[in-house]
């Protein structure tokens, strides 16, 4: 589903990746880990054609870094939920116009969205917190909200960059939670993180970055 074959990224001639190949096929929970500034952002940022490599070529579901155009990169992106490290909600909408943002673009009809929306913010806990602002919100909330707008068109993989980053160790337990429950129904997950014990709690499969090199496994 998602294929790396020899990707290498450099900035200002400083490589981040080194021949990194990889394969994440359906449903699978995947960890991203690796010290800071090792590339595990512009790992993600790779799968999501929001940069292309110098070397090497990324697939995700047959499209590919060294062909795609910028008019399939929408249509692409549609396929994949993606939760940033810096998340960002709309400060002057409420929750419930949050999550259904991600659905007015792609031009779905208003029956169709409040249903989504409302079954979406169900499956995080939200529901009681439909008509909040964001601002009222705490952080863990607000990790919610993203969350739930970036599963309600149903992505084949959620890209997730360091969710639990900001938040204390029982709401990150909890975020964590949320993550493997939407692997449970189907959804691929790759969670960057550099917080070992989530990780070792997510009991999923583990790749782990150093020095531009992509390894397997535990370890560390
Ligand atoms: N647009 C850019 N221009 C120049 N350098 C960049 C750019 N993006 C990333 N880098 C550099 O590439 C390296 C990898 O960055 P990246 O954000 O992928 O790391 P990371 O593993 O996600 O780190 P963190 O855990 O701190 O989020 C860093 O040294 C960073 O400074
Ligand atoms: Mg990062």
């Amino acid at each position: 589903m998602i294929y790396f074959r020899n990707v290498s990224v450099a900035f200002d001639n400083v490589p981040v990746l080194d021949g990194v190949s990889l394969h994440i096929g359906p449903g699978e929970f995947v960890c991203l880990v690796g010290q800071s500034g090792m590339g595990k952002t512009t790992l993600l940022r790779l799968i999501y054609f929001d940069l292309i490599p110098d070397r090497g070529e990324v697939l995700v579901h047959e499209t590919a870094s060294s062909s795609i155009r910028k008019k399939d990169v929408p249509l692409i992106r549609r396929k994949l939920g993606v939760v940033f490290q810096d998340f960002k909600l709309l400060d002057d909408r409420n929750v419930f116009e949050n999550v259904a943002i991600a659905l007015r673009v792609t031009g779905t009809p208003a029956g169709e969205i409040d249903k989504r929306v409302l079954r979406v913010l169900a499956d995080v806990g939200l529901s009681h917190k439909r008509s909040s602002m964001p601002g009222n919100l705490s952080g863990g909330e607000q990790q919610r909200v993203v969350i739930a707008r970036s599963i309600v068109n149903n992505p084949v993989v959620l890209l997730a960059d360091e969710p639990t980053g900001n938040l204390d160790t029982e709401t990150s337990g909890e975020i964590l939670q949320l993550l493997r429950d939407i692997n449970e129904g189907g959804t691929a997950v790759v969670l960057a993180s550099h917080n070992e014990e989530i990780v070792r709690k997510s009991g999923g499969r583990v790749l782990r970055l150093h020095e531009g090199k992509l390894t397997e496994g535990p370890g560390g």
